[in-house]
């Protein structure tokens, strides 16, 4: 059977064919089978020949050339029965800059399919890992969950504007190196590099980038790695992999019924697999040996001789029994005690009388003892409270707080509450698990209840020494934004080593979770629920911008556009990322939406976040993921469709309809405007969100002709503290001014 997927694109591919036979013979371990190979220990269920393995698991040893295991053609570095992985190599995949076209396109690019194999990628192991001065890889799979569905996902690596002067040896974080985490089960992946990126003022400085799923406690960053080959070299070209490998599809309920269960050894256990489907089998406790072999093989699961083991089970002042499946340690006749510590026996000589006073004056001195000992405690713990008040303290102090304080008191009640450690600890259950809303890069977000309010908390990654003061500022700018598309920040809490961020809650679904549903077709937006949506997303970025003292986004994608009741659109996420965004040259949007500009200019610019809406707005009108397998981002696969007159096939059915067409069309040519690189004469957030309510009001009039309704949305005017929203209204309607204290914003729902 073929195992690799023929939808590749062959140019620079070197694919890693494998092919696997499945052997049909019920597993029968002929004698006399190698063990072994290369050095490298092969225990069954893994054999070197079909009949020495279980069907799957059969490696073979190159004897002709290197003389070490392989699984096809992959190169086997350790089999570890009781952790279920194997090691393998698999090759670091390269694009270096071609002199001739001035471009990265010189390169290899490997990829990996395990399907049909008892093999799945490592997802605690690995880690994808980047090395560049000015790339961009991405690292795509099939997930197993949902077939059709993909991941795709991506590492930015630079050197920022300090070039190479900010490597440093052993910090993976984005300069020189970057690393990120697969999701769990997959059984293949593929490795690729955005190709546009201009490298030809950095070529001599950083010829190649590499990229390849690497065992995580294998890697250490050098700075000469993101300037040289050394990263390629020091591996030889092959990095290892770790693979978590399982019997068989079933779980080990349903396995142990079947005549080819593999715990077959009369002291083993079967689990589940925790990487997806299949089971493993481990020797009971006490046990140890190879659980997959009959208990009449004599590597079979034994039982471990402790006493033989002092060093590892100690009796140091006593008499060792071993038993099946453990041990007895026990103090010599006429004594008694605890045998396993050194001196823990003690001779059995005190009669009766004198152990009942030795335990009435024991009982007196306990007393007082417990006695002392409680006052110590209760000193000690209010040491340790002090102490812990000051630390708050201090981190109070470190995050700004008294600036934040004063900045507060100059500009009068702004809304805007700090609240304290306890309460912050109390609301979020001590940070339980449980109440864990949204991970990401920027921090942590919980569900909370404060003052009987349901909120979310955002625990920000710890700030930047020298952005202390702008941190704070910027505090105290989003507290006052008030706009029914912004999410609206309530206060924050300083004491913790990271700071704390408390927000209104949104009790509704993510763009990024209704796009998903979109494309799986268990939901139908329209195309005015769509322009409606991005034009309230972009009313909100443009507000920010347009701040006295503008806040830039630096992370606009999907999943930061909340949807509240009536799919209104809330953009949420500011504060941390803002904050971090432009202190760092290392740039920490999402692959898919990050701006190829940033990457060249390190700087954040509001014309970064005209180019993430503009993915978002593709995303709405084609119903596409920003990244896919097919190696090709949305934004170029659009922009050629653009030149060649395709746009049609790129486009979501769902919303396509000869009426819409021209909506459509002119939705296509906005989201180019924003696209366009260089970023110097996209449009502003504020005309796109001016032109996307112009779209939607014309796909209303078109779409609903005899109802020239309400129009949406808000365009909000800063009058002093107070904020005024004109709500327009479609045909001859007027334009009217409401005071946000009165009237309750609502956003009309356009879907029906
Ligand atoms: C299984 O073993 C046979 C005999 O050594 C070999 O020809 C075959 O390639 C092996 N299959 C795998 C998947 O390694
Ligand atoms: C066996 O080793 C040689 C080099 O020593 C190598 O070229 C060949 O690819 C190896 N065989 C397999 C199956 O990988
Ligand atoms: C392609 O890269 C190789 C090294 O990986 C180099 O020797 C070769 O000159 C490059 N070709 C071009 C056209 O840049
Ligand atoms: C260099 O780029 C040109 C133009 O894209 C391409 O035809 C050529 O194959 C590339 N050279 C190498 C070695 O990849
Ligand atoms: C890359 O940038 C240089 C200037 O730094 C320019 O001369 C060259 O044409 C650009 N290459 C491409 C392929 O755009
Ligand atoms: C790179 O090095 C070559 C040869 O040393 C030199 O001719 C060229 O100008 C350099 N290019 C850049 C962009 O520094
Ligand atoms: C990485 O893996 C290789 C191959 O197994 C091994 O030789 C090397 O010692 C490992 N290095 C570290 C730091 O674990
Ligand atoms: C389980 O494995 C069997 C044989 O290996 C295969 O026929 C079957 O389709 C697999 N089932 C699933 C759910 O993968
Ligand atoms: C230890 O062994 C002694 C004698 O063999 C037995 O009486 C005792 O119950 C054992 N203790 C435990 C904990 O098994
Ligand atoms: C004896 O001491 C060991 C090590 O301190 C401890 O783990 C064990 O529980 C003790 N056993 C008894 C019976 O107190
Ligand atoms: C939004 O949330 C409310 C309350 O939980 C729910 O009734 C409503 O169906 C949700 N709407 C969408 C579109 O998810
Ligand atoms: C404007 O629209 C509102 C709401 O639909 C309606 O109540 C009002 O009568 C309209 N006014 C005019 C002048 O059409």
């Amino acid at each position: 059977m073929m195992v690799h997927k023929s939808s590749m694109a062959p140019f620079h591919t070197l694919a890693v064919l494998l092919w696997l036979r499945i052997a049909i013979s019920a597993p029968a371990i002929a004698a006399g089978c190698e063990r072994s190979c290369g050095g490298v220990e092969i225990p069954y269920p893994f054999g070197l020949d079909p009949n020495c393995a279980l069907p799957g698991f059969n490696l073979s040893c190159n004897t002709t050339g290197d003389g070490k295991p392989y699984f096809v053609n992959v190169e086997v570095l350790s089999i570890s029965l009781l952790a279920a992985q194997a090691r393998m190599r698999m090759d670091i995949s390269k694009e270096c800059y071609n002199e001739s076209s001035g471009l990265m396109n010189n390169g290899t690019n490997w990829w990996l399919d395990l399907s049909d194999t008892p093999y799945k990628l490592s997802d605690s192991g690995n880690r994808f890992t980047v090395i560049g001065c000015r790339t961009l890889a991405y690292i795509g799979a099939s997930t197993p969950d949902d077939i059709g569905s993909s991941l795709t996902t991506g590492c930015v690596a630079t050197c920022g504007q300090d070039g190479v002067a900010s490597l440093t040896n052993g910090a993976c974080s984005g300069i020189g190196c970057c690393q990120t985490a697969i999701p769990k089960g997959l059984q293949n992946y593929q490795v690729w590099f955005d190709d546009r990126f201009n490298t030809t003022s950095i070529y001599n400085l950083s010829r190649c980038s590499y990229a390849a799923l690497v065992e995580a406690s294998n890697f250490t960053f050098f700075a000469n790695y993101a300037t040289s080959s050394a990263f390629n070299d020091y591996y030889g070209g092959q990095a290892p992999l770790v693979l978590d490998w399982s019997i068989g599809n079933k779980t080990c309920n349903e396995a142990q019924k079947m005549p080819d269960y593999a715990c077959v050894s009369s002291h083993s256990e079967c689990f589940n697999s925790s990487s997806g489907l299949g089971y493993i089998c481990n020797c009971s406790q006490g046990f140890h040996g190879n659980p997959y072999l009959k208990p009449e093989d004599p590597g079979s699961c034994k039982d471990i001789d402790e006493c033989k083991d002092p060093k590892n089970y100690p009796c140091p002042g006593g008499e060792c029994h071993n038993k099946p499946g453990g041990f007895n340690c026990t103090c010599p006749a006429g004594s008694r005690g605890n045998a396993t510590i050194p001196g823990g026996c003690r001779n059995d000589f005190l009669t009766l009388k004198a152990r009942v006073a030795i335990g009435a004056s024991a009982c007196v001195l306990a007393g007082l003892f417990g006695f002392l000992g409680w006052e110590v405690i209760r000193q000690k713990r209010s040491i340790k409270k002090q102490a812990l008040l000051r630390q708050n303290d201090e981190f109070f102090q470190q995050h700004g707080g008294e600036l934040l304080l004063e900045m507060m008191r100059a500009e009068g009640n702004v809304g805007f509450t700090i609240y304290d450690r306890e309460e912050i600890e109390a609301a979020t259950d001590n940070f339980s698990k449980m109440n864990i809303i949204g991970e990401g890069g920027q921090g942590t977000v919980y569900r909370a209840v404060l003052d009987g309010v349901v909120v979310a908390i955002k625990m920000c990654k710890e700030i930047d020494e020298s952005r202390r003061k702008d941190f704070v500022q910027e505090l105290v700018i989003l507290c006052r934004v008030r706009h029914p598309n912004v999410v609206k920040l309530l206060g924050c809490c300083l004491q913790f080593e990271a700071p704390m961020l408390v927000y209104e809650f949104v009790r509704n679904k993510t763009l990024q979770e209704l796009l998903d549903l979109q494309r799986s077709r268990r939901f139908h937006a329209t195309l005015g629920t769509r322009l409606r949506i991005a034009a309230e997303s972009a009313f909100a970025l443009a507000h920010i911008h347009s701040l006295p003292h503008p806040i830039l986004h630096g992370d606009v994608k999907p999943a930061n556009i909340l949807l509240a009741e009536g799919l209104v659109a809330k953009v949420s996420d500011f504060g941390c990322s803002t904050i971090d965004e432009k202190t760092q040259a290392v740039p920490k949007g999402t692959p898919g939406y990050l701006d190829p500009d940033y990457l060249l200019e390190y700087q954040l610019t509001a014309k970064n976040d005209v180019y993430s809406f503009g993915v978002i707005l593709l995303e709405l009108l084609t119903g596409k993921r920003p990244l896919s397998k097919e190696r090709k981002s949305l934004t170029s696969m659009f922009q050629e469709a653009m030149v060649d007159g395709t746009l049609l096939e790129l486009l979501d059915s769902d919303i396509v309809n000869e009426a819409s067409m021209g909506v459509i069309h002119q939705a296509a040519v906005l989201a180019s405007q924003c696209l366009v690189v260089p970023g110097s004469t996209r449009p502003t957030m504020r005309r796109v969100a001016e032109e996307l309510r112009r779209l939607a009001r014309a796909d209303e009039l078109q779409q609903y002709p005899q109802q020239p309704l309400v129009i949406e949305s808000h365009s909000f005017m800063e009058i002093g503290s107070t904020c005024t929203t004109s709500l327009w209204y479609a045909g001859s309607n007027t334009t009217g001014v409401y005071s946000l204290e009165n009237k309750v914003v609502q956003s009309t729902e356009f879907a029906r």
